[in-house]
């Protein structure tokens, strides 16, 4: 019998927040450079969630379905904050092992959160294949540029077609 759903459909959840709207515009460029990785070899069907106010329990069941999760957060007083933390909390409801993960956000001088939330991804047993992007407060064209990579890096790592990445001798020393 033939399907009428593409063969190769994947989903791609970005969560976000954001207090003065840094984070929501990384998100944004994050969500359009993981909309730009669909091809005829594979369609990644990409959402973007405003944390903001939310109660996480509604979320949860979209994650269980979900292929990639994806966090944004400014770093305030030297960490995430508490909706993505809740969010995260969550997260040890749900069977996440071998979904892949990635983070990202604004900050102005310490920037904790991305790491702290690639961290918590890697110890609920995502996969975080790319690393995260972090802007200092106002987002330049290059960040959004990372952001968008970043995107849609993990879009194509769900379609089997990543870029292999190239690394350099002289960075691991
Ligand atoms: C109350 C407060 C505390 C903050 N604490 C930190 C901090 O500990 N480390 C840091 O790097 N930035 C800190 N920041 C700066 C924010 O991360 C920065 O303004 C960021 O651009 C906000 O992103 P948004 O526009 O997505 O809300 C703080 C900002 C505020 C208002």
């Amino acid at each position: 019998a033939s399907s009428l759903r593409c063969a190769n459909t994947r989903t791609l959840l970005v969560f976000y927040i954001s207090a003065y709207g840094a984070t929501r515009r990384m998100a944004e460029a994050v969500a359009a450079g993981a909309e730009s990785a669909s091809s005829a070899a594979g369609e990644v069907r990409v959402s973007l969630y405003d944390l903001e106010g939310g109660d996480a329990q509604p979320f949860v069941d979209l994650i269980e379905e979900a292929d990639a999760l994806l966090f944004g957060s400014p770093t305030i007083n030297g960490d995430a904050v508490k909706p993505v933390w809740d969010l995260l909390s969550s997260l040890t409801m749900v069977d996440v092992k071998g979904k892949l993960g990635a983070a990202f956000g604004s900050y102005g001088w310490s920037g904790e959160a991305v790491p702290m939330i690639e961290d918590r991804l890697r110890r609920l047993k995502l996969r975080v294949p790319v690393p995260g992007v972090r802007a200092r407060l106002t987002p330049t064209a290059d960040d959004f540029t990372a952001c968008r990579d970043l995107g849609r890096e993990i879009a194509l790592h769900l379609l089997g077609r990543a870029t292999p990445r190239t690394i350099d001798l002289a960075q691991l020393a």
